[in-house]
C-alpha cells in the first residue's frame, strides 16, 4: 500500500515536472498540429464528414493475408453512384513502418498492426469525400480505404514464428484487390490507385500490378501523395531513412515484391526508395508532395538521433523559426527532390504537384485537397490538378517557387502552447510514425499526428493524460520505458533497442 502510494506520488511528480521541464519536447514529439486553420474553420462550414464502416476480408486468412498479429485485414468502401458507379478510387492507408522485431511486436498491439484495434468506422474526407463541393471529380466514384496493418507499405512477405509476427503486406494487397474485384471493381471503366505516406509509397510499388488487374479498355492511373521519400542525408550526415528502410526491407522480405528491373541494378533497400522506383512504373503516375515534407523533416532529416542537442527543434516545430542555414539545408532538400523528379516530369503521361509547403498528406485532408482557402500552385488547388491530369484535361507539372513564396500553404506546426485550449473534439487521426533505427542507446521515436478535420484533437487534458501514462509506464518498467502510451486518438510508438 505504502509502495503504491509512493508510486502514485512519484508518478504525479514525474507528470508535473514532465509538463514543466520536458513539456514542450514531449509535446512536440507527439503532436503535429496545424496553426492557422484551427480557429478559423472549425466552427464554420465543415459539415459532418461521411463515416464509413470497416469490412474485414473474411477469406483472407486462408490465403495467409493477415495483419502483423494474424488478424484479418480490412477496408472501408462507400459505393459510387450516377456517372461514377463504375469508377473506383482506392486509397492505401499510411502510417510509418516497423523495421525490427521489437517495433513490429509493439505495432501489432496497435491499429496499425491488428484489425482488432482498428476504428470500426472512419471519416471519408478529401479525395474520399462523397460531396461534389469537396471532391469535384471523384465524389460519386466507388471510394475505398484499404487499412494498413503490415508495417511494410503492403509489400512484405515473410514471418517470424518466434515473435509471432506475420509480414504479409503483399498478400493483404492481393486479397484486398481480389475482394474489391468481386464487389464490382471488375467492371470498372475508370480506376485510380492512391495512397498517402507509407501508402503513397505502396501506390508506387503496386501501380503496375493494379493496372494489370484490368483490361486495356479500363482507364487506370496512380497517385502517390507524400510518398516521395528521398534517400537523403540527415542533418548530422547520417542516413536515417536508409537505415530504417533497410530494416523494413530485410525483416519483412520486401525484395520479393520489388521490380526485378530495379533489383538487377540496385540493392533492395535502394529499390524501396521512390526515386529509384518511378522509372520502372509504366502506368501513368502522379506525384503529389510538399517540397519540405513535414514528416521527412521530422523523421528523416532532423530526427533526435541526428540532432541530439535539439538544435533543430524550434525549426522543426515551426518553419518560421528556422534560421538561414536551416532554410538553406531545406532548400537543398527541395533541390534533391526536384532533381530526382527530373526525368519523371519529362514523360507526357505523368503528373506532378510539388508545393513549397511544410505539409504531409494533402489529398486525404479536406482543407488541403479542396476548399475555399486550400493550397494553390498557379491558382490551381490539388483536387483540380489531380482531376485535370486524370481526365487528360490538361498537362499538370506544377512545381512551386521556393519557400517562402507560397502564401497558400497549410503548414503543419507543433502547438507549443500547452496552456491554450486549441480544440475539443478528438477525431480520427492520420498518423505517421516510424522508429528510428539509428538510436541504439537512446530509444527514439518520431511520431506525427494531425487531424483530418481542421479541429485540433489535442486538449491540454489529453496531453496531461499522456504525460501521466508515460511517467507511469516509466515507473512500471523501472527506468526502461518500453512503451510510450498516448490517448487512443494518438499513436503509440515503441522504441527500438537491439
Ligand atoms: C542556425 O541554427 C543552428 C542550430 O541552432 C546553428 O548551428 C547555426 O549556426 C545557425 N545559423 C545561423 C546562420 O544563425
Amino acid at each position: 500500500m505504502a509502495m503504491k502510494l509512493i508510486l502514485i506520488v512519484v508518478g504525479l511528480a514525474c507528470c508535473i515536472t514532465g509538463v514543466i521541464s520536458g513539456g514542450s519536447e514531449i509535446h512536440s514529439a507527439f503532436s503535429y498540429l496545424e496553426n492557422d486553420f484551427v480557429a478559423a474553420k472549425a466552427s464554420s462550414s465543415t459539415p459532418q464528414p461521411l463515416m464509413v464502416a470497416l469490412t474485414l476480408i473474411q477469406g483472407a486468412a486462408s490465403k495467409g493475408a493477415v495483419c502483423l498479429d494474424g488478424t484479418l485485414p480490412g477496408y472501408h468502401l462507400h459505393r459510387g453512384f450516377g456517372s461514377g458507379a463504375n469508377s473506383w478510387v482506392i486509397q492505401l492507408e499510411g502510417g510509418g513502418w516497423c523495421n525490427t522485431i521489437r517495433s513490429c511486436v509493439f505495432r501489432k498491439t496497435t491499429r496499425r498492426g491488428s484489425s482488432d484495434r482498428m476504428e470500426k468506422q472512419i471519416p471519408f474526407t478529401g479525395i474520399l469525400s462523397n460531396k461534389a463541393e469537396e471532391n469535384p471529380d471523384f465524389f460519386n466514384w466507388n471510394r475505398v480505404k484499404v487499412r494498413y496493418c503490415d508495417g511494410a507499405s503492403f509489400s512484405g512477405d515473410g514471418e517470424d514464428t518466434g515473435a509471432n509476427l506475420q509480414f504479409r503486406g503483399q498478400k493483404i494487397w492481393l486479397a484486398a484487390m481480389k475482394e474489391l474485384m468481386s464487389k464490382g471493381m471488375q467492371n470498372a471503366d475508370q480506376a485510380l490507385l492512391s495512397g498517402c505516406s507509407a501508402g503513397g509509397l505502396a501506390s508506387i510499388i503496386h501501380c503496375d500490378e493494379f493496372r494489370g488487374l484490368f483490361p486495356k479498355s479500363t482507364k487506370v492511373k496512380c497517385l502517390s501523395d507524400a510518398g516521395f521519400f528521398l534517400d537523403a542525408t540527415d542533418v548530422s550526415g547520417g542516413r536515417t531513412l536508409r537505415n530504417l528502410f533497410g530494416g523494413v526491407v530485410k525483416l519483412q522480405e520486401v525484395q520479393k515484391n520489388l521490380p526485378a528491373s530495379c533489383l538487377s541494378k540496385l540493392d533492395p533497400t535502394s529499390c524501396f526508395f521512390p526515386q529509384n522506383l518511378i522509372s520502372h512504373v509504366t502506368t501513368p503516375l502522379f506525384i503529389l508532395n510538399a517540397a519540405y515534407d513535414a514528416w521527412q523533416l521530422q523523421a528523416s532529416l532532423a530526427p533526435p538521433s541526428a540532432d541530439p542537442h535539439g538544435a533543430w527543434n524550434s525549426c522543426k516545430s515551426n518553419h518560421a523559426n528556422c534560421n538561414s542555414s536551416q532554410i538553406q539545408f531545406l532548400q537543398d532538400f527541395r533541390n534533391q527532390m526536384l532533381n530526382a523528379l527530373d526525368g519523371f516530369s519529362l514523360s507526357s503521361q505523368t503528373g506532378l504537384y510539388i508545393n513549397s509547403c511544410f505539409a504531409h498528406c494533402q489529398s486525404e485532408r479536406q482543407d488541403t485537397w479542396f476548399g475555399d482557402d486550400s493550397p494553390l500552385i498557379k491558382n490551381k488547388p490539388i483536387a483540380i490538378a489531380v482531376g485535370d491530369w486524370y481526365f487528360d484535361r490538361q498537362v499538370v507539372k506544377a512545381i512551386d517557387c521556393a519557400y517562402p513564396c507560397d502564401k497558400t500553404c497549410h503548414n503543419l506546426v507543433f502547438n507549443d502552447d500547452v496552456s491554450t485550449p486549441v480544440g475539443s473534439q478528438p477525431t480520427s487521426d492520420g498518423i505517421f510514425s516510424t522508429v528510428d533505427p539509428q538510436s541504439s542507446s537512446d530509444d527514439t521515436t518520431a511520431t506525427m499526428v494531425f487531424s483530418y478535420s481542421p479541429r485540433l484533437t489535442l486538449t491540454p487534458l489529453y496531453m496531461l493524460a499522456a504525460y501521466f501514462l508515460v511517467a507511469f509506464m516509466f515507473l512500471l518498467q523501472k527506468g526502461d520505458p518500453l512503451f510510450v502510451l498516448v490517448p487512443s486518438s494518438l499513436q503509440a510508438v515503441p522504441p527500438t533497442k537491439h
